[in-house]
């Protein structure tokens, strides 16, 4: 596009709204950015992160060097340790909210740590904030949260009686889906936030939290409503995938799979006595 003039007025709220229509929501700098003049970057290579320097075989691509190699931003060793150091909750709430090694903080409004009750026997583990929750700071308070309080009541439990949280706690820009390495620099503080809160029954919320916490690249819907035994960093926990709530918002005809995964987490809840 060309432009010889400024734009006037009522052309600046044109181009908004041609923004907002094509998914737009979020400003990510405040210079332009002419992407059509950069080179296309280096693709980046779980090889070429982990031999950088290593001989390129006879006949193979050359490996990329350690120098030339994108920064794929935090070290999830130092995520490890930062997270081990956290001997309470708040305590890792606050190094979270120091923490600069996730690049999705940078777009962020705020972190979105949990809600619900700390001490409670359930954990809920869903995908990332949207746009709601990173408004409140709070995890699923938009339409798929009102939508899970309702699954919730419908097997008598609230969130005084479960504890939120998320994958990531940071809004992925425009709700994508966080990627590997997102995943990985973050998982270190979810796995410390489960050994905190030391939850009896984990419930994951769609595919992303499933494959996250069961550690597969399965889909959901095979792996939907099966408990498995799982180590969460040190803790040891029975845990069940179900269907997103923003899933079932779209597609309401999986709720039936939904409704019998959360019959399957009460009846455990009563089998284990959690219901007193
Ligand atoms: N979807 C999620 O996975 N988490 C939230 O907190 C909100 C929507």
């Amino acid at each position: 596009m060309t432009q010889d003039h400024p734009l006037n007025h009522d052309e600046m709220l044109a181009v908004l709204d041609w923004y907002r229509a094509a998914g737009v929501d979020i400003a990510v700098g405040e210079a332009p950015v002419d992407r059509f003049a950069q080179r296309p970057p280096a693709r980046v290579t779980p090889a070429a992160v982990a031999a950088p320097v290593a001989a390129a075989s006879p006949g193979s691509q050359p490996v990329q060097r350690a120098a030339e190699a994108p920064v794929l931003g935090g070290d999830p060793s130092e995520a490890r340790s930062l997270a081990a150091s956290a001997k309470t909750l708040d305590e890792l709430q606050a190094i979270l909210g120091r923490y600069d090694g996730c690049g999705l903080k940078l777009r962020a409004t705020q972190l979105v740590f949990a809600d619900g009750n700390p001490e409670a026997d359930i954990m809920l583990i869903g995908e990332a904030p949207g746009a709601e929750e990173d408004r409140q700071g709070k995890p699923f308070v938009g339409k798929s949260g009102q939508l899970l309080d309702r699954m919730l009541a419908a097997i008598g439990l609230d969130r005084t009686k479960v504890y939120i949280a998320n994958t990531v706690p940071w809004r992925p820009p425009g709700n994508r889906t966080p990627t590997p390495e997102e995943l990985a620099l973050c998982l270190p503080f979810l796995q410390r936030q489960v050994e905190l809160v030391a939850p009896k029954l984990v419930m994951t919320l769609g595919g992303p939290a499933m494959q996250t916490i069961f550690d597969t690249t399965a889909g959901i819907i095979k792996m939907r409503g099966k408990w498995e035994n799982l180590a969460i960093g040190n803790h040891q926990v029975e845990a069940i995938p179900t269907l997103h709530p923003a899933y079932l918002l779209r597609n309401a005809r999986a709720k039936e799979q939904a409704w019998a995964d959360m019959l399957s987490l009460k009846l455990k809840i009563i089998a284990l006595g959690l219901d007193g």
